[in-house]
């Protein structure tokens, strides 16, 4: 253990044992310095490691406070080799009933994850959707060319450009959303029956994708702070012929970690050395809480076997249906298999989000939808904790707005989710983010939202947990 990490420890025990209780301000940087005779970026680097685990909280002007207690998940992966062998992908009948009660507006819904819709642009939108139809009529209501508007391609490689990844306009490919992306990706690269290493837990709607193009998956376990566990990877390469390889390495859905740089950077090689591409799913990239924006895996891709994939769905609006895809070396299949599918995308609504990109008004939206969504976060933190079953754990997310939420052993999230439908609340059961029984015990809570209704229906949740644990 190193120094900082030391010192975070000695307060996460002084947390832990009920020393520190959440509310409390602890010493400051300066302070704690003295008096662990230690530097003060070695406290800086504790403070900041703690803040990652949300155990404390930086108020500005005021100092640190503690956040909560230690209730985050375990952070060592479960190796159980047994499951590392491709499976047939089936969540069907669970996912699609999970999609269609999150569309009834009667429920508070904590199921599918949408951006908060009161934090829309709409003014904005409105504005560049008239501009365009007014000035730009022909354009706007044609085709346009396969890879989409030029100038929504510019905006997005220069975006990716700011964070080091030279792409060039000509490398992207605007797509109907990410999840086109994904599937035109994994139908360039594999055939039926082929196998596609995933995260695990991974997305749902990935789980049924995979069903859909007939393939096989082996889920390898994701460390809940650093990502997919590269030695597990490295293993199930060595035993079994991969097809692909499908990993979001930035505010992984549904754990928020965000894979260090080093570890991108180490995916990248291992998959480069076994000659597998990676599909990189970069949707929430752009809404880390913290300052800056991570890299992407694609930074160090050499031989152009990354398929960086992305779209505005949970920055801006799903209802867009707007993505992209850098397909790299795959460029022309890609561009060929978008042909076969849909022609190209919506141009009215590429038009009017070039334009509101180049306005400069897309990073002030970024900063504020940021801090709501980790205020949202941390107040949905502190009422699990508060109302869950003794032994619940939770999630650290690093961005995004969902929450991983793995309750004690003996509670079913799937009778979990009947019981919580009866008082109209929805949630994503665990047992949707994979294709095993896995996370039976665990829930996926979208927290996007924060209301006092939504805190009682965690609380409401929380005792229907506990009723199952004593019945
Ligand atoms: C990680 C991730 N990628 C892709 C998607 C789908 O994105 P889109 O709505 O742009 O197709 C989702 C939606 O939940 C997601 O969580």
């Amino acid at each position: 253990m190193t120094l900082y990490e030391k010192i975070a420890e000695r307060i996460t025990t002084m947390i832990d044992k009920g020393v520190l209780k959440p509310g409390d301000k602890i010493p400051s940087i300066r302070q704690m310095s003295r008096q662990m005779n230690v530097s003060l970026n070695t406290v800086k680097e504790a403070y900041a490691l703690l803040e990652d685990r949300w155990m404390i909280l930086a108020r500005p002007q005021s100092g640190y406070y503690v956040s909560r207690s230690n209730h985050s998940l375990d952070t060592r992966p479960k190796i159980e080799l047994a499951d590392l062998k491709p499976t047939e992908v089936s969540t069907e009948k669970l996912y699609k009933m999970v999609g269609e009660d999150s569309h009834n507006p009667d429920f508070i819904h904590f199921g599918i994850s949408s951006p908060n819709h009161t934090l829309f642009p709409l003014n904005k939108f409105q504005k560049y959707f008239s501009v365009e139809l007014r000035d730009n009529k022909k354009t706007a209501i044609s085709y346009l060319p396969t890879p989409g508007s030029r100038e929504l391609r510019e905006q997005i490689a220069w975006r990716y450009a700011q964070i080091g990844c030279p792409i060039e306009p000509e490398d992207v490919i605007i797509t109907s959303g990410c999840l086109e992306a994904i599937v035109l990706a994994l139908s360039v690269l594999c055939n039926k029956g082929d196998t596609v290493v995933i995260e695990s837990p991974f997305f749902p709607f990935c789980v049924l994708t995979l069903q859909q193009l007939g393939l096989n998956a082996i889920e390898v376990c994701t460390h809940p702070e650093t990502g997919i566990s590269l030695e597990i990877l490295e293993y199930v390469l060595e035993n079994n012929n991969v097809a692909a390889c499908f990993v979001i390495p930035n505010i992984n859905n549904p754990m928020g970690t965000i894979m260090p740089d080093k570890k991108k950077q180490r995916l990248v090689e291992l998959l480069n050395s076994s000659g597998i591409p990676l599909i990189e799913d970069d949707t929430y990239g752009d809404i880390c809480f913290g300052l800056n924006r991570p890299s992407i895996c694609k930074s160090y891709d050499k031989s152009g076997s990354v398929l960086l994939c992305g779209s505005f769905s949970k920055t801006i609006a799903p209802g867009f249906r707007l993505g992209w895809i850098v397909p790299g070396r795959y460029k022309q299949q890609v561009e060929l298999a978008k042909i076969a599918l849909n022609y190209s995308t919506s141009s009215i609504i590429q038009l009017a989000m070039s334009r509101f990109l180049k306005s400069g008004g897309y990073d002030r939206y970024l900063r504020k939808i940021k801090t709501e969504y980790a205020k949202n976060t941390i107040s949905t933190i502190h009422a699990v904790i508060r109302h869950f079953p003794e032994g619940t754990r939770v999630s650290s997310p690093k961005g995004g707005y969902e929450l991983w939420v793995e309750m004690p052993k003996g509670v079913n999230s799937i009778l979990l989710y009947e019981q919580a439908k009866q008082e109209n609340i929805i949630i994503a059961p665990g047992a949707i983010f994979s294709s095993t029984d896995k996370y039976l015990n665990c829930i996926r809570l979208c927290t996007s939202y924060w209301s006092e209704a939504i805190q009682e229906a965690i609380k409401r949740l929380g005792k229907l947990a506990k009723n199952q644990l004593v019945y």
